[in-house]
C-alpha cells in the first residue's frame, strides 16, 4: 500500500470520481482529491498521481486536456483512468496519456472502466457495480506490485492519432418553468456557461453538455430538448442489453 496519492478527476455526474476514488482508496492511505475544474493544487509528498476523466464522443474533454497539460509531472508517477458509458472509449485513453507525458509524468498503468452513461442512464445502469468495484480493486493491487517491483514498463492503450474529431453538439440543456431560479446549475457548471437573469441563460459556445447541471437540479427541471433526448437514446438504446468489460493495462 502507497502513503499518498494525488487524485485528479473531472466528475460533472459522479461517476468518475467514483470510480477513481475506489481504485484510489485501494491502492493508498491518504488520497488527495483534486477537482481538475478548480485550482489544482497536488502535495509533493505524494507517490502516485491518478488522473481520472470521462469519456465525451470518444475523446476527453479538451478543457481537461488543457488543465492536464499545465501540470507540472517531474518525472512523477501516474495512472491514467477514462470513465467511458458503455459505449466506447475510442481515442480517449490514448488522448489522455499523451497529454499526461507531454506535462512529464511516468505512466505506471492505465485503465478504462465503466460507469452509468450521464445522458442516457438505462445504459449502464448502476455502474460502477459491485463486480467493477472488485476488478478497480485488483488493478490496483497489480499497480502497487508493478511500482514495488520497480520493472518499468511502455504502457501501450487503444486509440488512433489523429484523435476522432470533437463532438458535434447541436444544443444545450433547458430550464422547465418549475425552475425555481436556485442557481444550483450555474454554479456547478464547469465552463461557467450559465447565468440566471429573469431565466436561466445558458452560453451555446460555452456549453460542453456535460450534464453537471442535470443532475444537480433539485426540481428536475434542468433536462436536455427532447429532441436531442430522443435522438441520443435511439443511437445508444443497442448498449442498453450489452456489458461493456473494463480494460486494463500495465
Ligand atoms: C456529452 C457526453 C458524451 C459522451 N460520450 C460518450 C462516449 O463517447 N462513449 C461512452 O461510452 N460514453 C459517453 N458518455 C457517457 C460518459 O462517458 C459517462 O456517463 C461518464 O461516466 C460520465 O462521467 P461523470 O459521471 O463523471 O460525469 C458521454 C456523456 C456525455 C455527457
Amino acid at each position: 500500500m502507497l502513503n499518498q496519492t494525488d487524485l485528479y478527476y473531472f466528475s460533472p455526474t459522479g461517476g468518475t470520481k467514483k470510480v477513481g476514488y475506489e481504485f484510489a482508496q485501494a491502492v493508498s492511505e491518504k488520497v488527495n482529491l483534486i477537482d481538475l475544474a478548480g485550482d489544482c493544487n497536488s502535495s509533493m509528498e505524494s507517490d502516485l498521481t491518478i488522473i481520472a476523466v470521462p469519456v465525451f464522443g470518444g475523446r476527453i474533454p479538451a478543457i481537461n486536456s488543457e488543465k492536464i497539460r499545465l501540470l507540472q509531472g517531474m518525472g512523477k508517477k501516474a495512472v491514467t483512468l477514462v470513465v467511458y458509458g458503455n459505449r466506447a472509449y475510442e481515442d480517449a485513453l490514448l488522448e489522455l496519456n499523451d497529454s499526461v507525458k507531454e506535462s512529464g509524468f511516468e505512466i505506471v498503468a492505465s485503465g478504462a472502466f465503466i460507469a452509468q452513461h450521464s445522458i442516457v442512464p438505462e445504459v449502464g445502469r448502476g455502474r460502477p457495480d459491485a463486480k467493477d468495484k472488485e476488478e478497480i480493486r485488483a488493478f490496483a493491487q497489480k499497480v502497487i506490485e508493478r511500482m514495488e517491483s520497480g520493472v518499468k514498463k511502455a504502457i501501450i492503450v487503444p486509440g488512433n492519432f489523429p484523435y476522432k474529431a470533437e463532438m458535434n453538439q447541436s444544443a444545450t440543456p433547458i430550464s422547465l418553468p418549475s425552475c425555481s431560479l436556485c442557481e444550483k446549475c450555474a454554479i456547478v457548471c464547469p465552463v461557467n456557461a450559465i447565468h440566471i437573469q429573469e431565466t436561466v441563460v445558458t452560453d451555446p459556445e460555452k456549453c460542453m453538455l456535460c450534464m453537471a447541471c442535470t443532475s444537480v437540479c433539485p426540481e428536475h427541471a434542468r433536462v436536455l430538448p427532447d429532441a436531442l433526448r430522443e435522438g441520443t437514446e435511439k443511437m445508444l438504446s443497442a448498449f442498453k442489453t450489452v456489458r461493456r468489460e473494463n480494460e486494463t493495462f500495465l
